[in-house]
């Protein structure tokens, strides 16, 4: 059976489904998805969706998004961001959703760090992720295929015919006119991590073997406030609009040391935020988030999800002190792409959301700018197909290379424990080095699956190589 769509997009996360939405009705529409649907970063995301609030925010906006990273964004792009974070609100809101509203309808905004004032629309209090991707989802009239994983992109001539698949332990070809990599970030590289289970950068590995450009890829963002003491891979994230709206980051004497690092305290950019925390453990101490500004009936209503989660795990908030670690975020790196959302060189093939580099977020995203930009360029992404399509035909062989090995597992775990520890928050050569010879050792022992996410970290670690001096989320000690 040969199977042709007119666009395939690889990933169910916002920006998978929001390009979806987008798209001329008439195109038959393909989402291929890793594991089940929800299995992605956005269903996961907690504080909100960044908006310039009106036309004279937006130069506040960019400039915020700028310092926070540090100024290696790409300025074009923030200002197309924060331009067309305008009419977000109303695009989603027009097909019948509702962010937090406050008693007389007037649209709840919070805050978290680096940004100057409170612009972050949020829903169901702290599941904003959760919310929006089960609305769009039941909205969307794609065809889904879950637990489908992407092992080769079928490219000739930098045209790309479809993609090659493997579900139910068959391999098989699926062909489209377009296809957008919406597959989402790199956190299943590091031991900690706030990441769906299902996010391991395997598709930005594949692009290293098709010869699409990755960039930035040594900009990782580790987020301050995450509860890693639990056995599951993916680590409970306490959202940063807890500090927006007055948590506190102490010491086990209550001391809020974080006023040592940066003057704006608990409310600094998240790189400076997750170094001190990293820091201050280093030295001996401990630290914890500390919620007593708040009773339990406020947090059990604003912050739902980590009220609950919190009390499942044993701690009684707002009274006991949960311990906190800075674990890895967010990937601003990624496919190069153009201000259309298409990949670099190629003609038909689109990238959106964490997979994709558009330049906007510097070397440290600016927090809440993710959705946003799911929404951005997503809407742009399907634009750009709606006006371009055209009909493509070519049948490729599929790739017979072994896809898992017998002890793919054990070095997916190993490498976890090697990014977190060589290429982590705090980095130096030697240290890089060694995680370097460890990648390049073991991909010839791995099945393709597991190589592609091999070939993720290495061009991690060569671009923390390549950028000698420390810049935004990327710090060198050396
Ligand atoms: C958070 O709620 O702290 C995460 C939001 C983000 O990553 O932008």
């Amino acid at each position: 059976m040969q199977l042709k769509y007119d666009v395939i997009i690889v990933g169910s996360g916002l920006a998978g489904i929001w390009t979806a939405l987008n798209l001329d009705k008439k195109l038959k529409v393909l989402v291929l998805t890793k594991s089940k649907v929800w299995g992605c970063n956005s269903f996961y995301a907690q504080g909100g969706v960044t908006v310039a609030k009106d036309e004279k925010d937006i130069p506040f906006h960019i400039e915020d998004t700028m310092i926070a990273g540090s100024y290696h964004n790409d300025k074009k792009m923030v200002e197309l961001l924060s331009q067309k974070s305008l009419s977000v609100i109303d695009d989603i809101e027009k097909l019948g959703f509702r962010f937090d509203r406050d008693e007389k309808g007037n649209i709840l905004f919070t805050r978290e760090g680096a940004h100057s004032k409170n612009r972050i629309v949020h829903a169901g209090g702290d599941a904003t992720g959760r919310e929006i991707h089960k609305f769009v989802f039941n909205k969307d009239k794609s065809f889904f295929i879950d637990e489908a994983v992407v092992f080769d992109l079928l490219i000739e001539d930098n045209k790309c015919y479809g993609v090659s698949v493997l579900q139910n332990n068959k391999k098989m070809n699926i062909y489209a006119n377009s296809v957008v990599i919406a597959s989402g970030g790199v956190g299943g590289l590091y031991k900690f991590d706030t990441n769906a289970n299902t996010i391991s950068g395997d598709m930005q590995g594949l692009c290293t073997l098709k010869n699409i450009k990755l960039k930035d890829m040594e900009m990782t963002q580790f987020h301050p406030t995450v509860y890693v003491q639990m056995k599951t891979a993916q680590k409970l994230l306490l959202s940063e609009s807890l500090r927006g709206e007055g948590a506190k980051v102490v010491d086990q004497n209550k001391k809020r040391f974080l006023f040592d690092y940066d003057e704006r305290g608990e409310l600094a950019s998240r790189d400076i935020v997750s170094r001190a925390i990293y820091d201050y453990k280093q030295r001996g101490n401990e630290v914890f988030l500390d919620f007593s500004e708040w009773n339990e009936k406020f947090l059990a209503k604003r912050f739902p999800t980590i009220y609950y989660k919190l009390r499942d795990l044993g701690y009684n908030i707002p009274n006991d002190l949960v311990p906190i670690s800075p674990a890895f975020h967010y990937m601003m790196g990624g496919i190069e792409v153009e201000e259309n959302s298409k990949i670099k060189n190629f003609k038909n093939l689109y990238a959106v959301g964490e997979v994709a580099c558009t330049g906007i977020h510097g070397a440290n995203r600016l927090a809440s700018n993710s959705l946003l930009e799911c929404f951005v360029f997503g809407k742009i992404c399907a634009e750009d197909i709606n006006k371009n399509i055209s009909e493509i035909d070519k049948r490729f062989k599929i790739n017979e290379e072994i896809l898992k090995k017998e002890n793919d597992k054990f070095y997916k775990n190993q490498l976890r424990e090697i990014m977190w520890k060589n290429v982590g928050i705090i980095r130096d050569e030697k240290n890089l080095l060694k995680a370097l010879n460890f990648v390049e050792k073991t991909i010839p022992k791995l099945g393709r699956i597991t190589k592609l996410r091999f070939l993720t970290a290495k061009e991690i670690i060569k671009s923390a190589l390549n950028r000698k001096e420390s810049l935004g989320a990327h710090y060198r000690k050396d």
